[in-house]
């Protein structure tokens, strides 16, 4: 007689413990509890024995059976399960936060100059950006070969449209559809062939349009200082200069006290304590008349100003370009 049962149980167990793939289980499972296997061969034998020592034998040998096949199948599950996986969920683990979207800088301020408006009861309107040379131009009283043209560097489309150049035609449009008392606000793209650390061919503004009885410039100084103590703060002072638009007379062109240096002077305002912010004026009678307003009733006051100026001002922004490159890096900052 060979091996005892107890020799070869040992023996299998000892075997299954340094199995480390599929395969290797599988050929002990064979070699031990397979049809010509160790155990199995054992069972067969037991009549050899003496005849007081086989049910003992047996009975052992039946034992040996059930424990090395569940020795064999627990190998099997542990060596197929990956590494370090576990079927509980860790709930203490920090979640995986979602990555939240943001308006564009310049979006934003658009938003935010609209909305000083808005509180101040203008409405909210807004025109086409492919716009005829009569809406661009001729009713904002630009007779045709003005060099007032020149002033902007226009993209024609054809003899007859352009893209717009400033958001002042949207005045026209919304005057020719509406009785006064008008009192509007228009952002938008306007486009000038045009590119620079302070220009790009396409950029946004904000048009302003008051039309109603007894109108004054004072109003329009009123209205126009409310928005920049709103937009910045209640120390930023204004300051009009004498200007030409030929839709607007008289008119100004408006600078705030430099926010950088408060007045003293520095790279920003080129030394001037001074920063140009919008254009603006009274609405010239030739533009009122166009749409055919009473010039002897009413008057009017209109500005427009550059969002991205202001976006600049407001967070200390050196290159325009940079709100169209769509760095990651850069538009993640606001
Ligand atoms: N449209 C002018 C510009 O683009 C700005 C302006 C608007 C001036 C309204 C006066 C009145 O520069």
């Amino acid at each position: 007689m060979g091996k005892t049962i107890d020799q070869i149980k040992a023996e299998a167990l000892k075997a299954v413990e340094t199995a480390s793939d599929p395969e290797g289980i599988k050929e002990l499972s064979i070699r031990y509890l397979g049809r010509k296997g160790a155990v199995t061969q054992f069972l067969r034998n037991i009549s050899d024995l003496p005849a007081k020592e086989r049910p003992e034998a047996g009975k052992k040998a039946n034992e040996t059976k059930k424990i090395l096949d569940s020795a064999f199948k627990e190998a099997l599950e542990r060596i197929q399960k990956p590494a370090g996986a576990d079927d509980r969920i860790d709930v203490s683990l920090p979640g995986r936060s979602v990555q939240v979207g943001h308006l564009h800088p310049i979006t934003r301020i658009a938003g935010e100059i609209c909305g000083i408006f808005t509180d101040m009861g203008f409405d909210i309107v807004e025109g086409p950006e492919v716009e005829l040379d009569y809406y661009n131009f001729e009713s904002l009283n630009f007779p045709p070969d003005h060099p007032a043209r020149d002033m902007q560097d226009t993209f024609f489309i054809s003899d007859k449209v352009v893209l717009r150049t400033h958001t002042s035609p949207i005045q026209v449009r919304v005057m020719e559809k509406t009785d006064p008392p008008v009192r509007v606000i228009a952002p938008g793209k306007v486009y000038r062939c045009d590119s620079d650390l302070t220009h790009t061919p396409m950029f946004h503004q904000v048009e302003g349009l008051l039309v109603d009885e007894n109108v004054s410039f004072g109003d329009l100084k009123g209205t126009l200082t409310a928005f920049v103590h709103q937009m910045f703060d209640e120390q930023t002072s204004l300051r009009f200069r004498p200007s030409f638009f030929p839709f607007t007379e008289p008119s100004a062109e408006v600078d705030i006290l430099c926010v950088m240096c408060r007045g003293k002077g520095c790279r920003v305002c080129s030394q001037t304590g001074w920063l140009e912010v919008l254009g603006s004026g009274m609405v010239h009678p030739a533009v009122l008349e166009n749409v055919g307003y009473d010039t002897t009733r009413y008057t009017g006051f209109a500005f427009g100003m550059g969002v991205e100026r202001i976006a600049m001002l407001k967070y200390g922004i050196d290159d325009i370009r940079k709100f169209f490159e769509n760095d990651f890096r850069f538009l993640k900052q606001f």
